[in-house]
C-alpha cells in the first residue's frame, strides 16, 4: 500500500490460521494500521492479494468482508455518539438478523459479554474511553465474526481493564473466534499470543512465538528496545 511515494506496506506476507490468536506489532508508522485497512477493505492496496477462508477479498468492499465473518474495530473508535449503547450493538446485530427480536437477543448476549450491560442506556458519546473500547468491541461481536482485528483495543485503559481485556480476548477466542491484535503493551499480549508479526518501516522484520519475538536482535533494535529486553527476562518465564 502506497501513499504518494511512501510505501506503507511493502510485501508484507503472513498467515493467520483458524482459531489463532496473532498479534501485529512495531513501532508508531510502522504499518500497522494502514494493513487493517488493507485487510478488511477500507483501503485497496496497490498490489498484492488478501485472502479470507481461501477466498480472495482484496479490494472488496468492507460491508461483504464483514458479511464474510472478517471484522475489524478502529483505533480511533467511532461510536455513534447520540444512540444508546444498546443501540450501537443493535446496528450491528442487525448485519445478522432483520428480525428487531432476534437482532435484539444477540446485543443483549453481547452487552452482558462485555460488561456493558448496566450502561445500555447511556448515549455512547458519554461513555469513559475505557467503556468506549468496551463497546467498539461489542459492536463488532454483534456482527458475529469469525475473526477480527482488533487495532489498540487497550490503549488509555488501566491495568485492571487491560486484564479484563486480556481476559475476554481469550473467552472469545476459546468461543471460536480467530483474533488478530495490534497492541503496544507487550505485557497483555505476549502472554495470549499464539504467534507475533512484527512490522517496521513498512516491512515484516520478524514472525515467531512470543518468547523468539523478544529476544529477537532486530526486533529489539526496533521496537521492544533495551529497557524492555530487561524486564522480559520475567516476562520469558512466563511465555
Ligand atoms: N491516509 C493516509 N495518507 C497518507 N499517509 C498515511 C495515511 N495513513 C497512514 N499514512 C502513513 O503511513 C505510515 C503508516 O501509518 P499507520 O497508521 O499504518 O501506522 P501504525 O503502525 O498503525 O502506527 P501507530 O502505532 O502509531 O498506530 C505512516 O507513515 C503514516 O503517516
Ligand atoms: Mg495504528
Amino acid at each position: 500500500m502506497k501513499f504518494g511515494s511512501l510505501v506503507a506496506n511493502d510485501n508484507v506476507s503472513f498467515v493467520v490460521k483458524e482459531g489463532e490468536i496473532v498479534s501485529l506489532i512495531g513501532p508508531n508508522g510502522a504499518g500497522k494500521t494502514t494493513l487493517f485497512n488493507c485487510i478488511s477493505g477500507f483501503y485497496k492496496p496497490f498490489s498484492g492479494q488478501v485472502f479470507f477462508d481461501g477466498k480472495d477479498i482484496t479490494g472488496k468492499p468492507s460491508h461483504e468482508i464483514t458479511m464474510m465473518g472478517l471484522t475489524r474495530t478502529f483505533q480511533i473508535v467511532k461510536p455513534l455518539k447520540d444512540m444508546t449503547v444498546r443501540d450501537n450493538v443493535l446496528t450491528g446485530a442487525f448485519l445478522r438478523s432483520s428480525n428487531k427480536k432476534e437482532a435484539q437477543k444477540i446485543a443483549e448476549e453481547v452487552l452482558h459479554l462485555t460488561h456493558l450491560w448496566d450502561k445500555r442506556d447511556m448515549f455512547a458519546g458519554n461513555l469513559t474511553i475505557a467503556d468506549k473500547k468496551r463497546l467498539e468491541i461489542a459492536r463488532v461481536l454483534a456482527t458475529k465474526p469469525r475473526m477480527i482485528m482488533l487495532d489498540e483495543a487497550m490503549a488509555g485503559l488501566n491495568q485492571s481493564e487491560i486484564k479484563e481485556a486480556m481476559d475476554l480476548c481469550v473467552k472469545l477466542n476459546r468461543s471460536g473466534i480467530t483474533l488478530l491484535i495490534v497492541e503496544h503493551i507487550m505485557e497483555a499480549i505476549m502472554p495470549i499470543s499464539n504467534r507475533v508479526v512484527v512490522l517496521s518501516a513498512g516491512k515484516k522484520i520478524a514472525e515467531g512465538k512470543p518468547v523468539e519475538i523478544i529476544n529477537n536482535e532486530e526486533v529489539i533494535k526496533a521496537y521492544l528496545g533495551e529497557r524492555y529486553y530487561a524486564k522480559s527476562k520475567k516476562l520469558d518465564r512466563r511465555l
